[in-house]
């Protein structure tokens, strides 16, 4: 039984044959329709989410199956002390495949251990989000047609935002990938993604101003400051407005660099520039119902 606990987890021949049914699903979304009749997936989300949680609503009807779950730990058992491995034992009873949200670092890999279906982490606290990544992922080889030989400029909360760890984690393993880390001093990129990257030999920058770095840019990678895992107030109020990215600043990047974000925006994206043709942020929210959709069957060994 297969897991998705990291974006790791699948080879890149496996992303490659994920992506181009991702790709066929969208062309030929009936002749998938009914594939998941009678099965279930049970979404166990214990941390707030609208995007990734319909997201995988949408993908498990879109397959003709059927989905329950909880959307909020304090509706859960969690809050009468449960821990995740008795819950997992017990979803297993009910569910084909379990999708799971947690705030705690590493929670579904606990669970995984203990699951008889297969789990799929949907977000563990600051550390990785690979369904987020694959949505990424399909959408830059959708529609820059490549997934080597750019470079990337990822802005904002690099620090705690488990979208970037999770993107950098899998980019690297892509010929000629450049990256470019925009962040106020306080957000910087983990120390420990610096080390890999050397280690990797594979080139990287850090600045603080976003204007200084547009023109360079294949890819804008925008993200919001993680208010939930600040542990004050004050220095969130300080940094939430660090970026603001507006028409202005776009007209100093490439006709042909693409902005995505994992939503949800909060400022760092002003509304003016989603009716820009290289905003793709709302596009990206489609690549994700399709990637979950070929995530599904491929767990499911339906395919
Ligand atoms: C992201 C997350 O949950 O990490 N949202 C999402 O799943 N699209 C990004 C975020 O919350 O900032």
């Amino acid at each position: 039984m297969r897991h998705l606990l990291r974006p790791l987890d699948f080879t890149t021949d496996e992303l490659e044959r994920l992506f181009d049914l991702a790709g066929d699903i969208e062309k030929n979304p009936s002749k998938y329709a009914h594939m998941c009749n009678g099965k279930i997936l049970a979404t166990c989300f214990y941390e707030p989410s609208t995007r990734t949680r319909l997201s995988f609503e949408s993908a498990m009807y879109g397959l003709g199956g059927q989905v329950l779950g909880f959307s909020d730990a304090g509706s859960s058992s969690a809050t009468k002390g449960e821990s995740v491995s008795d819950t997992i034992r017990m979803i297993s009873c009910y569910a084909d495949i379990c999708a799971m949200r947690h705030p705690k670092e590493g929670a579904p890999m606990v669970a995984a251990t203990k699951a008889s279906i297969p789990v799929i982490n949907a977000g563990d606290g600051g550390h990785q989000h690979p369904t987020q990544t694959l949505t990424d992922l399909l959408t830059i080889r959708s529609l820059k047609g490549r997934l080597n030989n750019f470079t990337i400029g990822l802005c904002g909360d690099l620090k705690f935002g488990r979208t970037v760890h999770s993107l950098i984690n899998a980019l690297v393993r892509y010929d000629n990938v450049k990256f470019i880390f925009i962040s106020p001093e306080e957000l910087k990129i983990p120390e420990y993604v610096k080390e890999m990257l050397i280690e990797m030999d594979i080139p990287f920058k850090e600045v603080i101003r976003l204007e200084e770095v547009m023109p360079e840019l294949d890819l804008l990678y925008m993200t919001r400051v993680q208010r939930e895992r600040f542990f004050n107030e004050e220095d969130y109020v300080r940094l939430k407005d660090f970026y603001i990215l507006n028409k202005e600043k776009m007209e100093l990047a490439r006709k042909d660099m693409l902005v995505l974000h994992p939503l949800p925006r909060v400022n760092e994206i002003s509304v003016e520039v989603d009716e820009d043709e290289r905003a793709v942020y709302f596009k990206q929210v489609q690549y994700g119902v399709y990637v979950r959709m070929a995530l599904i069957l491929t767990l499911l060994e339906l395919v």
